[in-house]
């Protein structure tokens, strides 16, 4: 897979026009369409579920990157993967047996994603690095689009980075939260492969534009 991605989030799409949005998507620059799933039991939010994932099933062939903010992911992955995931990413702090989740996943047919919230440590991924194709850092607490950015997150990535050269594993790191315009290219710089931007996107007058700079 290639790097430098933008994987903007549905999260703050405009739900009344949801079609229209995930069609200037596929117009625009982004890589990826990185859906939250949120289950108001692992974080304080509830987002959406599968009639979502069927609409943007129906309206792009881009790579669709799934958030699982849910308690017992195993439970949902396979079915995820069914309606269009392309990867489908689980907290590594939601899931009791990690690698049969992420055994579950690729078997299924996708990529697997494993994610750290911001005080989880890097180091707990040490025996799972070689299995996962990505890594996501969450660089806010999960459960809402539009927080402030963790700089903590930039000490993360790099040691990210340092634990998949030394396993020679091939996992993409990803960065999800508070990303902008002010600190993309930082994050790319620091080793981020893929960057997740939601309010950045959204809120902007011109979200295409937008997305072309944030890979600037
Ligand atoms: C937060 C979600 C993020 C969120 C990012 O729980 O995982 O993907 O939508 O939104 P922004 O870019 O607005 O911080
Ligand atoms: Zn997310």
């Amino acid at each position: 897979m290639k790097t430098k991605l933008i994987a903007p989030s549905l999260l703050s799409a405009d739900f009344g026009n949801l079609q229209r949005d995930i069609e200037m998507l596929n117009r625009s620059h982004a890589d990826w369409i990185h859906v939250d799933v949120m289950d108001g039991r692992y974080v304080p939010n509830i987002s959406f579920g599968f009639p979502i994932m069927k609409t943007v099933q129906k309206h792009t062939q881009k790579f669709v990157d799934v958030h699982l903010m849910i308690v017992e992911p195993e439970k949902y992955v396979e079915e995820f993967i069914d309606q269009g995931a392309d990867l489908v990413s689980v907290h590594y702090e939601a899931c009791t047996h990690l690698h049969r989740t992420i055994e579950l996943i690729q078997n299924r047919g996708a990529k697997a994603g494993v994610v750290l919230n911001p005080a989880s440590p890097v180091l707990l991924l040490e025996d799972i690095i070689e299995q996962v194709d990505l890594v996501l850092l969450m660089s806010v607490n999960p459960g809402f689009g539009g927080q402030k950015f963790i700089e903590n997150t930039y000490k993360k990535i790099a040691e990210t980075k340092d634990l998949i050269l030394s396993n020679n594993s091939t996992a993409l790191i990803e960065v999800d939260g508070g990303v902008n315009l002010e600190n993309a290219a930082k994050l790319f710089a620091a080793g981020a492969d893929v960057l997740v931007a939601g309010n950045a996107v959204f809120s902007s007058e011109v979200p295409e534009k937008t997305i072309e700079l944030l890979k600037i």
